[in-house]
């Protein structure tokens, strides 16, 4: 038998991932060049593009999962008779590859999730494929966001001088060796493909829907997503906590536009609540707003939410409120403390009524307002509250359980 004959391919499985990898990085170098490099994209394709980029980076770290579990189940063809150097050159390239796969997504990864931005990573840009960001302290987020920036960029641009090489190799073997090389990775080549294994088919595709699945799962269970929640306090509830049941939980306000009252919309929030009706002293609660999600139904205002006469949600992505005062007024409490918007700290009272049904179920609801002028709101827009009302009335209904035994 010639030396081409008992050449064989590549298992069917190996030959579908890298296939389905390789088009996915070429994507993302290019999507990433123009996103990045080039000016005259407009903004509004360039958030979209950058929302599609962190999806296909995730796409391809659980496909790299799947490619390492497969490969080690299934021994890759020998090699097409080569040279020493030949062959320590492709081994050197090869395993490059794999550490790119997985090194270029895990630091755009860090670096989405140490943005001062707070965007969170929805896959597909659906509402409901929130995925997780990694938890970074406070106090390392600027370092771990420039250090991952550089990596990224630089290791990205890496993959392009391996595919040089990669490609250039099989060029080599095919067109001066005269040796097959490609139609080893060509589901439809005349070679025998090795055998693929059962057992490997379920280990790849089991891990990667763990590794999927985990991480869908990590953000609907209160893991961190554009809010850096962990960071600002603990997650978990205390003996005297409550975890709310966001469902069933509403935080909106108001403001009156041209005489009528106009609906806004808050769409990311966490609140971390500790309240004993028997031991108000003890009590606290923190409420915390990814600024950038908060809407206003009115098209002449919503333009300037964000902006540096609105919320600055480049540089202030989140809105707090903290109450460490709690009183009894009758059948009420209010809740004092302060409100931090835009790096502006105004005190806020907070009037609300706490019922209890017989599972223990709280429901909390109230009020609070808000002079946007003193929080330097719409200042540039409508110093005097001409058209756009000073008072920002905001309402919430909380439902929820104890965590712990209370009274
Ligand atoms: C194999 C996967 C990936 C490849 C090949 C890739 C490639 C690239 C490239 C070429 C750039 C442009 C760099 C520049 O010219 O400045 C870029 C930028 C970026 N990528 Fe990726 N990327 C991948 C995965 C990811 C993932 C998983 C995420 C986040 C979840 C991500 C987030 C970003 C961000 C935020 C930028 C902008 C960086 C900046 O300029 O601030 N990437 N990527």
């Amino acid at each position: 038998m010639s030396a081409t004959h008992s050449v064989r391919a590549y298992s069917m499985g190996a030959m579908i991932l890298h296939w389905l990898i390789a088009a996915l990085i070429l994507t993302q170098l290019a999507m990433g060049f123009l996103m990045s490099r080039v000016e005259s994209v407009p903004d509004t394709l360039r958030f979209g593009m950058f929302q599609w980029h962190k999806t296909f980076g995730i796409a391809v770290l659980t496909l790299t999962i799947a490619r390492i579990a497969w490969r080690l189940f299934h021994t890759p063809p020998a090699h097409a008779p080569m040279t020493r150097a030949e062959r320590a050159a492709a081994s050197i390239v090869h395993a490059l590859f794999y550490a790119l796969m997985l090194v270029v997504p895990l630091t755009g990864w860090l670096l989405v999730s140490a943005s001062s931005t707070g965007i969170p990573t929805l896959l597909f840009l659906s509402d409901t494929l929130v995925w997780p960001h990694l938890p970074i302290p406070a106090s390392m987020r600027a370092t771990v966001e420039a250090a991952s920036e550089n990596a990224h960029v630089i290791l990205a641009y890496g993959f392009g001088l391996l595919l040089v090489l990669h490609v250039a190799g099989a060029l080599k073997h095919s067109v001066i060796d005269r040796m097959p090389s490609f139609s080893r990775m060509i589901p439809f080549g005349w070679l025998r493909r090795m055998p693929s294994s059962a057992i490997g088919v379920l280990v790849s595709v089991v891990l990667a829907l763990c590794f999927i699945g985990g991480g869908l799962l990590i953000s609907r269970t209160g893991g961190t997503t554009s809010v850096n929640a962990a960071d600002l306090g603990s997650t978990e509830a205390s003996p005297s906590g409550w975890v709310i049941d966001k469902t069933k939980s509403a935080l909106t306000y108001t403001i009156n536009f041209s005489g009528t009252p106009t609906a806004g919309t808050i769409g990311k929030w966490d609140a971390f609540i500790e309240f004993d009706p028997d031991n108000l002293g003890a009590a606290k609660a923190r409420i915390v707003i990814d600024a950038a999600s908060i809407d206003f139904d009115n098209s002449f205002v919503r333009p300037n939410i964000g902006g540096d006469d609105g919320l600055q949600t480049a540089t202030h992505p989140l809105v707090e409120v903290v109450l460490d005062h709690f009183e009894t007024a009758g059948e009420a409490y209010y809740g004092k403390g302060n409100v931090l918007v835009r790096g502006v700290t105004v005190p806020v009272s907070v009037p609300f009524t706490m019922q209890r049904d017989g599972a223990g179920r709280a429901i909390v609801a109230g009020t609070a307002e808000l002079d946007r002028l003193a929080l330097g709101l719409g200042l540039q827009n409508d110093g005097k509250g001409e058209w756009l009302d000073k008072v920002i009335r905001v309402a919430f209904k909380l439902e929820a359980t104890p965590s712990g035994p209370m009274s």
